[in-house]
């Protein structure tokens, strides 16, 4: 197996850089419309044989050195019974919004094996088909970004009930956090277990949050996760999307890998984020939009700056846009395996 990912993410020595693109699998590929014109999205994530089938796209399409689970942060969620759906161009929407101490105690912490079967048979499948090639990524939404979904009830510019409820009624806030927490503690171990080589917890909108206010509902129960994780013995990234006031404290998680946005310089970010992990990032998904000699330009620079880090991992800074033309995603990688060759 191309272990190059694995390494990197343990900061071993690698002969190139490894590279994967958050949301490889999805709308800008025409192979992936394809799949989705016959099936709604959340069928497609039941579905075990085509949500592999999916995941498999990029790694044949781009050959990028990990696959990634095709499935939503959201799916645990349905579970723990929040009523999800996903309207067609506006994003999903959860129906049955947590406000208050009531809806927290209606929340179920269901067991994977019996509401996610379809989750670890997609991941069994996976490591099947993917044997000899790359490294399968299990994933989960990070505690609060989970918990702005549940009480936004869907996307959020300002988050504003979230925050309402983390002010005012904080024991509900933490109550609701705990049992978040036991969700994805359980999925996690259970992606780990049907055989994911490695895990990406993503925090989409921890940046939303003040220093102080992430330091006390965000990083404590991703830091439980993480060591919760640890007896698997497979790496753990961390994304932290707008990191710029965070990384301090991120590396504080315990994560293996420290995934970063594009607002910061991944330079800097190396010498906040000390010496003990390794980086992964963080090319502004928008730099597929130039040319392929801007982007040698970019890559260059990222790369440059990504061997001052333990390892690197490249990676876009947030998923890449259904906008995008798939040849230029296909010269990302390439062009990131030419340049970082020793
Ligand atoms: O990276 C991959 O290729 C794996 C699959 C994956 C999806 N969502 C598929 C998807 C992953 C890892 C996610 C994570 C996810 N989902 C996040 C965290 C990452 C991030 O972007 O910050 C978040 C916040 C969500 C929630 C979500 N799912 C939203 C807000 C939306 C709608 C808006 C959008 O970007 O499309 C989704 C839908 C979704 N998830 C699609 C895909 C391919 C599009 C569905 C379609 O085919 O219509």
């Amino acid at each position: 197996m191309n272990d190059t990912f694995l390494r990197a993410c343990r900061g071993e020595d690698v002969e190139y850089t490894p590279v994967w693109i958050m949301r490889q699998a999805g709308r800008y590929l025409p192979e992936y419309q394809k799949v989705r014109a016959g099936v709604d999205f959340l069928t497609l994530c039941k579905t075990p044989e085509l949500a592999a089938e999916v995941t498999l796209q990029p790694v044949d399409i781009l050959g990028v050195d990990a696959a990634i689970l095709f499935s939503d942060i959201l799916i645990p969620l349905e579970a723990m019974g929040m009523k999800l759906r996903f309207h067609e161009n506006k994003g999903p929407v959860l129906g049955n919004p947590v406000r208050g101490a009531g809806d927290v105690e209606r929340l179920r912490v269901p067991e994977p094996l019996e509401s996610v079967p379809f989750v670890l048979e997609t991941i069994r499948i996976l490591r099947k088909a993917l044997s000899g090639k790359v490294p399968l990524i299990g994933f989960a939404g990070a505690p609060f970004t989970l918990a702005t979904y549940m009480i936004e009830g869907g996307g959020s510019k300002n988050f504003i009930n979230t925050k309402a409820l983390m002010y005012r009624e904080p024991e509900v806030f933490h109550s609701l956090m705990r049992k978040i927490t036991d969700t994805t503690i359980a999925y996690l171990s259970s992606q780990i277990e049907a055989g994911a080589h490695a895990v990406q917890v993503f925090d989409s909108w921890a940046g939303a949050l003040a220093p102080d206010d992430y330091a006390v509902n965000s990083l404590p129960y991703v830091k439980e996760t993480v060591k919760a994780l640890r007896p698997f013995g497979v790496p753990v990234i961390y994304f932290v999307n707008n990191c710029g006031g965070l990384l301090e404290q991120a590396r504080a998680s315990g994560a293996d890998v420290i995934g970063i946005d594009w607002r910061v310089d991944i330079g800097e970010a190396v010498k906040r984020l000390g010496g003990k992990v390794s980086v992964q990032g963080n090319l502004d998904p928008c730099a597929l939009f130039s040319s392929v000699d801007v982007l040698r330009l970019k890559v260059e620079d990222i790369l440059k700056k990504g061997r001052t880090a333990r390892g690197h991992v490249f990676n876009l800074g947030h998923g890449i846009l259904p906008q995008t033309r798939p040849d230029m995603a296909r010269a990302l990688v390439d062009i990131v395996h030419e340049l970082s060759r020793n």
